[in-house]
């Protein structure tokens, strides 16, 4: 077995392989080449510090690390069904993490899919430790979505991409990767909403609204009951999008969740996010 940096390859060939490592994933999630240039587009991917592990002309397997200021990413790792369970996936996990050193970074994140037993018990063997778990979550569209009467607005501002940016920059709680700045620096019209309550709740919404699918959606609360006024926030956004189905990822297990589920979302899938030192104390 070789490894092969992934920028020798084309995007097809490397989503030929990684849809082939998601056969049997215990959620769904083929891609197709446009896709995976936009994600390593916008997550900072670096296809030369990634990894393809090769037997002659056949693809076992592979790796993505992406690069930010003093951390590196662990993603689309897989090894093909029927390779599993014969060193490949440790071999691609250890040239990533000799990239990251190389890098000289800080931290490796990565996260893996709650209920993934395979990918955790890797990753523990790394020495990766859970920081906290994230929450995709799925609204569906509603034609008939109104502003419940409960629910008074002083005042809706929409902002346009510039603002979303800067709104986003002042964000209180840490990220995960994919909801990080330096993503959203690499997304093109984003949206965002300012909203005052007659209360006196406040917060705003940031957004990417295409034809059919709303994404991206963040919440922040900076005045009153941070599930109540996320849930007016939501209410507000989606009577002004009702045809749209809504999907957000990396949300975090607290009060503005809450929200959330009151606006109709609900819960896809969970991730763990880990890290780990690049350098660890006992190896
Ligand atoms: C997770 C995955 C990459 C592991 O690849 P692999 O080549 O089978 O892994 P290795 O043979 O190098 O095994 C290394 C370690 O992984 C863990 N592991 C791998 N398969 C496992 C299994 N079926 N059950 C429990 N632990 C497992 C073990 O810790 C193992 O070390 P050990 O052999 O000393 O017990 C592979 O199962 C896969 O591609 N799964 C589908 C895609 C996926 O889940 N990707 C990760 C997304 S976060």
């Amino acid at each position: 077995m070789k490894l092969v940096p992934a920028s020798d390859f084309s995007y097809e060939q490397l989503v030929d392989a990684y849809n082939r490592t998601r056969v049997d994933y215990v959620v769904p999630m083929p891609m197709n080449a446009a896709r995976l240039q936009e994600y390593a587009r916008v997550y900072d991917v670096i296809l030369s510090r990634s990894t393809v592990a090769m037997n002659g002309d056949v693809m076992l397997g592979l790796g993505m690390l992406g690069a930010r200021d003093g951390r590196s990413w662990i993603t689309r790792l897989g090894v093909l069904p029927e390779g599993r369970r014969q060193g490949t996936g440790q071999a691609i996990m250890d040239e990533l993490i000799r990239q990251s050193h190389l890098l000289e970074v800080d931290t490796i994140w990565l996260e893996v899919i709650k209920g993934n037993a395979p990918a955790h018990a890797l990753f523990c063997k790394y020495g990766f430790a859970e920081t906290r778990e994230l929450i995709v979550a799925r609204r569906a569209p509603n034609l008939h979505a109104e502003i419940p009467d409960d629910i008074r607005v002083k005042s809706v501002t929409p902002l346009d991409h510039e603002d979303a940016i800067i709104l986003l920059s002042h964000r209180r709680q840490k990220p995960n990767w994919l909801n990080e700045i330096e993503s959203f620096h690499h997304v093109k019209n984003l949206s965002a909403l300012v909203i005052e309550l007659l209360d006196g709740g406040c917060g705003w919404v940031t957004y990417h609204a295409g034809l059919l699918q709303l994404t991206r959606v963040c919440v922040e609360v900076t005045a009153g009951d941070p599930a109540e006024v996320t849930a007016a926030i939501l209410h507000i956004l989606h009577q002004r999008h009702k045809r749209q189905d809504t999907i957000t990822e990396n949300l975090l297990d607290d009060e503005i969740w809450e929200g959330f589920k009151t606006a109709g979302y609900f819960e896809a899938f969970r991730r763990i996010e880990m890290k780990r030192p690049i350098h660890l104390a006992n190896p």
